[in-house]
């Protein structure tokens, strides 16, 4: 755990320099600017789930090391609780936010106060929607997260490669799939289905893929709140209805590690057992338990999000934005929040199948081989 935290901050701390060095406007050496010594706050959505305990650890630490003192809170997936919670760092005399939402529509009047109150805002991985009063963006290339999605599940079915082109002599087919998608009030939520379905619909055209619960809109597919048990319960009504017959389900688009778990419980649940009929499951956040489960074959894959470079970046930007500066971005165009495009930086995902756990996850120090095999 110890070389993890050091490798993190090792990480962290080459990404900051890398991007001060990118970044003009960022004063060179942030230790010393206006801002040091004040108070930053980061909200988290909850703690039920591993990655964002992840990403608030690497914020705060990255934010400490530089000086600043950290009000870091979760707000156990309730949007009140989240409101009042900003609301106490605006109070405190907090001189950043750094938000990741729990319902990206639901903090206009909050973000209102902080606007009032001259706090920038950074929104941290999920968009903060519906409000002029958020400054920058730090995600990932949500849209391309999407389109990993169903190259991990086009890949296991022997489609494509992980990189989504087409194999040679590859099974006519029919492959029966079904579906999910994130919650519906997370922005993310539609960009990786969008760009799961974008890969996934020539073949559902062409029949190589069915879904065989017909169930393809995004509204029916969402999973509110991420939630592993929702989507337990969805496959388990879709086992019964649709798969009674004795057919069996290939493919499953899941769009996040708990969901997937959820999923492997139903298939559990409804007989299915890891060998060739099991079918092919996607996944992210290297969740650890999904890790393991990728080594044991029940998930095929799940992509790889380095909090520890998320943090950094989120971290880069506060600390640009209190010195009055501008932070680096690479995408103006595609974030649009309703009511103006959020300047954003996004960072590259990666697929993580059995074969290259090590060579991403071990050796980055995101996992250790201990944590994978205890
Ligand atoms: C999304 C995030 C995913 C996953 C999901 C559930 O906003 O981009 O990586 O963590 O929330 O927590």
């Amino acid at each position: 755990m110890k070389k993890k935290v050091l490798l993190a901050g090792l990480a962290a701390g080459a990404m900051i320099i890398g991007l001060a060095a990118c970044s003009s406007d960022t004063p060179s050496g942030t230790a010393g600017g206006a801002g040091e010594g004040g108070l930053i706050g980061v909200a988290m959505p909850t703690k039920s789930s591993e990655r964002w305990i992840a990403d608030g650890d690497a914020v705060k630490s990255q934010l400490e090391e530089q000086g600043f003192k950290v009000d870091l809170q979760y707000a156990e997936d309730d949007i009140p609780t989240q409101v009042s919670q900003i609301e106490n760092m605006i109070t405190k005399g907090a001189e950043v936010l750094i938000v990741a939402s729990i319902d990206g529509t639901t903090l206009t009047s909050v973000l209102q106060d902080a606007a009032d109150a001259n706090i920038p805002v950074i929104a941290y991985d999920r968009l903060i929607r519906d409000t002029e009063n958020v400054n920058y963006y730090a995600s990932f290339d949500n849209l391309k997260v999407g389109q990993q999605q169903a190259w991990s599940v086009l890949n296991g079915l022997g489609l494509t490669e992980l990189d989504g082109t087409a194999t040679a002599d590859a099974p006519a087919g029919p492959f029966n799939v079904e579906l999910f998608a994130g919650s519906p009030d997370d922005n993310n939520a539609t960009f990786f289905f969008n760009g799961a379905m974008q890969e996934l619909q020539p073949f559902i055209d062409s029949g190589v893929l069915v879904v065989k619960s017909d169930q393809t809109n995004f509204n029916t597919v969402a999973t509110l709140r991420w939630d592993g048990e929702e989507a337990q319960s969805r496959l388990e009504n879709i086992l019964t209805s649709t798969y009674s017959d004795g057919s069996k389900v290939n493919g499953i688009l899941s769009p996040y590690d708990g969901i997937s778990r959820g999923i492997i419980s139903a298939l559990e649940g409804a007989g299915y057992t890891v060998d060739a009929e099991w079918p092919v499951i996607s996944g992210q956040d290297a969740e650890i338990d999904s890790v393991k489960a990728i080594n044991s074959g029940e998930q095929f894959a799940t992509i790889f999000k380095d909090t520890r470079q998320l943090a950094a970046v989120a971290v880069e930007m506060a600390v640009a934005v209190l010195n009055g500066g501008t932070p680096e971005t690479n995408n103006t165009t595609d974030y649009d929040n309703g009511v103006k495009v959020v300047d954003s930086m996004l960072l590259d995902s990666q697929i993580v199948v059995k074969d290259n756990i090590p060579s991403v996850l071990i050796e980055s120090g995101y996992w250790t081989e201990a944590e994978i095999n205890g």
